[in-house]
């Protein structure tokens, strides 16, 4: 009896040992390039950002990469050793940070986020009794997804990426994308490859579409990009790599994915490309890309040459993003093929730098299923040695692809929390899921992860998720999410407060509990061109929005001074609202249907009159809801008059249009101050308008007709030539009460006709 068990306990062993040891030296050897002292110092700079002159004298930092645990995991400790003066040692610059906010958030009640900061410490600092030791499951933090890059960052200055590298560290992102300025450095490799500048020209993009561009899907659409353009970017781009570097991040640069301009046939025509299909709602003049087989010598020739200049430019920390079948078909199926395209694709980066691990978004795998079978992904993810690939699986809170990869099949990957879409407004979580998820997936059988990730493609929306995600990258067992939430709440407004707090308590059980087949794409009719064909189905009760709203409202006396505070009651309001929209729609389809004219206008005229005008107001009074400043921003980056109306078409195209025949409508639709009148207003103006046209004379409605008028309307906006304020007018509170007061008791009653 006792030999078989022994046996069975030392394979057990064996097998939990091999897990765990698995052959990744490469990612144990990735460590920042900056020595521990100037991290140190880079987070005495951030501290002093953060809280002024008291950072100093408050915090004593110090950094030491011997601190870190097994396998280079991140460590913090915190202890007090004067009173009011708190100690932090990190095994990396990131570590300290995150160690400091940490401390923040627990003694002192602050908060950090993309909407505002709630930084009010207490005169003397309050001790650590016991030292404090923490350190992090996860290797890799991770942050940010291809197309942040087009629908969020594209028109930032330096002044918004060093906020945002702060909160990167305060929140212990270790690895990141550093995708800024690569096409000053395509360009110069064109030339030198024998391009010339119109065929260059032809190729990029403007400057909100690059994201696409990078990977193959888009060319020529809102560009050509001035040269003036590249050379910002990347001057922004040494700034950004410094910064990260200097906190101990791991910056990750783009890399050849086998992508070129047309131009390259010219210069090389026996080059073996192949011209894909076309993407999405794309025809060939803007889509339709040329793919270099990985098989050609030129794979090698362009990739190895782009990466030894960038890497020229820009030093590395080895690691390399690169997709080559982003919702992109590949020209075959058969595994050898496939294998063969990651090996050419990992050998064109190991051409340049050795030690290079290859970083790819797992996103394709769940986007074409039926064409990645096991098989398939198995031979392109074992085409690169095991430990010189790790893969984000982009969007595991839903649909997570190591448990039917075997993990990836023994590739290294990031759990990564995708959660927004086109950056769109519209409160949204799956709160359990990410709860569970990481835990879930680092206990799955040979379970090969090695960090958690946050993939969004737009920021600067449903901050909640983000600080939960950001906080479990820390811990080794998930929150009890109804303390959390209340924690949050006390320390987002900087007060313990009983309505407030059951405020969130219903947010979390409603919009932040998404289970469904739902994604946080937001399906609202208020941001959508009007039809009969529209959803107003949601994964909540929607009564819990309107109470929560009632809450925030009744708070308002004691928290109204917070700007937090503020941001979440224009939120939730227009959540509320973003839900009675959906009502006067229906309700104008049931009258429609019904031919009742008086009603039709009743519910058009509220909707078009009164409800979409109150929730500009709302929103133009306050900055971060300005349409105004996506604008301006995108003229700031301009050196011509030329320029900047060129920026402001990429602007408003992307937030509409998207393509020049609203070819992905509405995708990265916003709620923005401006964008709600002159934009979703006028367009339900012309329906309620065209609906009452055709009861008056007894016409029926054709879709069709009313797209192609409707269509000149959207147009329409993205040439209108108006300029758009770039500050907040009005005054939120009252705004707010006044809409709480005219629309709340007809949304509690279920009942349209009572407002206004
Ligand atoms: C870092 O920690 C190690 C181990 O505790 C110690 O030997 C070393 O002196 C420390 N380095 C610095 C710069 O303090
Ligand atoms: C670039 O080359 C193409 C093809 O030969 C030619 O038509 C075009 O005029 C050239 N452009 C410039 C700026 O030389
Ligand atoms: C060109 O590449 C494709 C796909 O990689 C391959 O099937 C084909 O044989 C290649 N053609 C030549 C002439 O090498
Ligand atoms: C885990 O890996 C071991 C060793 O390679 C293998 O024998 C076992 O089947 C794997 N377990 C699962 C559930 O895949
Ligand atoms: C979220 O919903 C699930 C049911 O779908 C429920 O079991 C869970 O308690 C809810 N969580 C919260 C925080 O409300
Ligand atoms: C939604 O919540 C309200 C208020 O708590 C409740 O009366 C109603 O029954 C709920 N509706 C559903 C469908 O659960
Ligand atoms: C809705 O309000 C209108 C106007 O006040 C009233 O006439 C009607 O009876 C109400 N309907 C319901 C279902 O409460």
């Amino acid at each position: 009896m006792a030999l078989p068990r022994l046996l069975f306990l030392w394979a057990t062993v064996a097998a939990v040992a091999a897990a765990s040891r698995p052959p990744w030296d490469s990612i144990a050897r990735l460590q920042p390039g900056t020595d521990d002292a100037r991290q140190a110092v880079a987070v005495r700079e951030l501290l002093e950002r953060l809280l002024g002159p008291r950072a100093a004298s408050a915090f004593s930092v110090s950094v030491n990469r011997s601190l870190a645990g097994p396998g280079g995991l991140d460590t913090y400790r915190l202890s007090s050793r004067a009173p009011g003066v708190i100690n932090v040692a990190g095994s990396s610059g990131v570590a300290a940070a995150s160690g400091i906010y940490q401390y923040l958030k627990d003694y002192c009640g602050c908060h950090v986020s993309w909407s505002g900061k709630q930084l009010r410490l207490p005169d003397s600092l309050p001790p650590v009794p016991t030292e404090i030791i923490v350190t992090s499951p996860n290797r890799f933090r991770f942050y940010q997804n291809v197309c942040t890059q087009s629908y969020s960052y594209v028109w930032w200055n330096w002044d918004r990426w060093e906020q945002e590298i702060d909160w990167m560290a305060l929140h212990g992102i270790n690895m990141a994308l550093a995708f800024t300025g690569q096409e000053a450095v395509w360009q110069r490799v064109y030339l030198s490859l024998g391009l010339n500048q119109s065929e260059i020209d032809e190729y990029f993009t403007g400057p909100a579409f690059l994201a696409w561009n990078r990977m193959g899907n888009l060319h020529t659409w809102a560009g050509p990009l001035p040269l003036s353009w590249q050379l910002k970017q990347l001057y922004l781009q040494y700034r950004i790599l410094e910064r990260m570097r200097s906190l101990g991040m791991l910056t990750v640069l783009p890399a050849f994915s086998g992508y070129v301009p047309r131009g390259i046939l010219r210069v090389f025509p026996r080059a073996n490309a192949t011209r894909m299909g076309s993407w999405s709602h794309f025809d060939c003049t803007y889509s339709c890309s040329y793919l270099l087989s990985p098989e050609d010598p030129m794979f090698q020739v362009i990739g190895t040459l782009f990466l030894k200049e960038l890497t020229r430019q820009f030093g590395t920390d080895h690691v390399y993003s690169a997709d080559t079948f982003n919702e992109m078909r590949p020209l075959s199926s058969d595994p050898a093929y496939l294998s063969q395209v990651s090996a050419a694709v990992f050998r064109s980066m190991t051409g340049a730098d050795p030690r290079a691990i290859w970083l790819m978004q797992g996103w394709l795998f769940q986007h074409q299923p039926d064409f990645w079978q096991p098989a398939q992904v198995r031979a392109l993810l074992q085409g690169v040695p095991l430990g010189r690939m790790v893969v984000l699986d982009l969007f595991a809170e839903s649909k997570p692809v190591y448990p039917w990869t075997e993990s990836f099949y023994g590739q290294p990957f990031i759990w990564c929390m995708l959660h927004n879409f086109g950056g769109n407004h519209g409160l949204f979580g799956t709160a359990e899921s990410i709860n569970q998820g990481p835990f879930a997936a680092r206990g799955f059988p040979n379970s090969t992860m090695v960090g958690i990730g946050l993939t969004p493609e737009g920021i600067e929306q449903n901050d909640v998720m983000y600080e939960l995600m950001t906080d479990l990258g820390w811990r080794k067992e998930p929150h009890d999410l109804r303390q959390w939430v209340s924690d949050y709440a006390t320390q987002r407004y900087g007060a313990s407060n009983a309505q407030a707090a059951a405020a969130w308590q219903l947010l979390l059980q409603s919009a932040y509990n998404c289970s469904g087949p739902y994604t946080n794409h937001n399906r609202s009719p208020l941001v959508h061109r009007p039809s009969f064909r529209m959803t107003t189905e949601l994964w909540y009760n929607e009564s819990d929005i309107y109470e929560a709203w009632r809450l925030l409202q009744s708070s308002v006396d004691v928290l109204g001074a917070s700007s937090t505070f503020c941001y979440d009651l224009v939120d939730v309001t227009r959540q509320a609202m973003q839900q009675l929209v959906s009502r006067y729609y229906l309700e104008i389809k049931q009258a429609f249907q019904s031919r009742m004219l008086s009603r039709l206008l009743t519910a058009g005229g509220i909707l078009v009159y009164d409800l979409l005008p109150e929730l500009d107001s709302l929103l133009s009074s306050d900055r971060r809801f300005l349409l105004g400043r996506w604008l301006e921003a995108a003229r700031l980056s301009a050196t011509s008059d030329q320029e900047a109306v060129l920026y402001d078409l990429n602007a408003r195209n992307q937030l509409t249009l998207w393509g020049p025949n609203g070819n992905i409508l509405d995708y990265a639709n916003k709620q923005f101050g401006g964008l709600v009148l002159d934009y979703y207003g006028v367009r339900w103006s012309l329906f309620v308008s065209t609906l009452v046209e055709c009861l008056n004379t007894g016409t029926p409605f054709h879709q069709s007709h009313f797209n192609q008028a409707v269509f000149q309307v959207e147009r329409g906006f993205i040439y209108n030539g108006k300029r758009y304020p770039a500050k907040a007018m009005g005054n939120t509170l009252d705004i707010a009460r006044k809409i709480f007061l005219k629309y709340y008791p007809s949304a509690v009653q279920h009942n349209c006709s009572r407002a206004v």
